[in-house]
């Protein structure tokens, strides 16, 4: 009956999960039936796995592994997941398979995909995870890497165009450094690669600047919902391209780049800017703060790929219980459970602490315990 209603709107709905040989899970089926599910189980369970798998599907990536050598269960040559999911009312089946050595392949309704990356997006998901707290407290490289992953996911063209900036800044980077090894400059050569990091910079440039405008209003409501206070948020996309041409940049930066033998301009150096009345927020936000922060910003992504989309994207919400006091978990858990229609996965050690929680929010659930 459940599975029925779900499938008559214009939503995302993931209902069946197969992995093998995946982490800890050495063969495991986990059917989904309702749009809140709490996942419990102690520690080492295997929790944090299973919310890994479904994100793994979404961006062909783990989210917590570097090397996908990780994601192979101890001593096996591979690992296979499997997804069911409702996409506008359409059945889609989801594959991946990985080989181990070999390359990996991903299979949507049994076609294979030639690229990867015209699969990202496509099961758009925001997960919210302890150590996303890097998110603010971290360098300027893991709000880039938050804006490029809200981004990749609405825009097929800035993923490309993203990959094709690392490319040529990478040999720009390698060049600068043979130039000074051999003592030799070939400036022809180096023009041509800042030619090829212009355009994309630029294209990358403007879709951050464009997204920034839509996103920092919405971090900033989230985060009054959430705090319920009068605490002043103040967020801004940096970037040299605020105030000069990419052209300009680079010639500006040339000398440096020959010193210090690396690409000193350019969207690589962006960061978004966060202040608390008038502060730097990481030097003075208190840690609730700080976790209502990164709750607004994520919010801020669901609700910007759900626009994006037409359908709300999957939410993973790992340890979140761990993360804030309970009248702001409380606001939370009421936003996710029942003013957002998207499912919504969430993970606890306390299964009795969340079953109550999402009793007191009158909403319909699913418990799966990990023994
Ligand atoms: N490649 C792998 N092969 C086999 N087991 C693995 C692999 N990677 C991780 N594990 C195991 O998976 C378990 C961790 O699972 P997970 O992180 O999902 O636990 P959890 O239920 O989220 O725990 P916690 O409550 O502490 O967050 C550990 O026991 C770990 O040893
Ligand atoms: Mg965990």
């Amino acid at each position: 009956m459940e599975a029925l209603l779900l499938s008559c709107t214009l939503m995302l709905t993931l209902q069946k999960i197969i992995l093998t040989q995946f982490k800890n899970y050495d063969q495991a089926s986990f059917s989904f039936t309702e749009r809140v599910i709490g996942i419990c189980g102690l520690n080492g369970k295997g929790k944090t796995n299973l919310l890994d798998a479904i994100y793994y599907l979404c961006f062909t990536r783990s989210y917590f592994s570097r090397s996908d050598a990780f994601n192979i269960q101890f001593d096996k040559d591979g690992f296979r997941l499997e997804a069911q999911y409702v996409r506008d009312s359409k059945p889609e089946k989801l594959v991946c398979i990985n080989r181990g050595n070999s390359k990996k392949e991903l299979l949507l309704n049994d076609a294979v995909y030639e690229k990867f990356s015209m699969h990202i997006g496509r099961f758009p998901a925001v997960i919210i995870a302890p150590d996303d707290i890097m998110l603010i407290t971290g360098g300027s490289e893991d709000r880039r890497r938050f804006l490029d992953t809200l981004l990749s996911q609405v825009d097929a063209g800035y993923l490309q165009q993203l990959i094709v900036y690392t490319k040529v800044l990478q040999q720009r980077n390698s060049l600068l450094k043979r130039f000074a090894e051999q003592g030799k400059t070939d400036w022809g050569l180096l023009e041509v690669l800042d030619e090829q990091l212009i355009q994309p910079g630029n294209y990358i440039y403007l879709k951050r600047k464009d997204f920034a405008a839509q996103m920092i209003p919405l971090v900033q409501q989230f985060y009054r919902q959430i705090a319920q206070n009068e605490e002043v948020i103040v967020l801004n996309y940096e970037s040299q391209l605020n105030t000069q041409t990419f052209h300009s940049i680079i010639n500006q930066f040339r000398e440096k780049d020959f010193v210090l033998q690396r690409t000193n301009g350019g969207i690589h150096k962006d960061d978004l800017s966060i202040e608390l009345n008038g502060q730097v927020f990481k030097n003075i936000a208190s840690q609730g703060q700080r976790k209502s922060l990164l709750f607004a910003l994520k919010l801020a992504e669901f609700e910007l790929l759900k626009q994006k989309k037409g359908f709300a994207p999957l939410l993973l919400l790992d340890d979140v219980f761990e993360k804030l006091d309970d009248e702001r978990m409380g606001n939370l858990l009421h936003w996710v459970c029942n003013e957002n229609e998207g499912q919504v996965f969430i993970t606890d050690t306390h299964k009795d602490r969340i079953e109550e929680a999402f009793r007191t929010l009158n909403t319909p659930y699913q418990i799966i315990a990990l023994n």
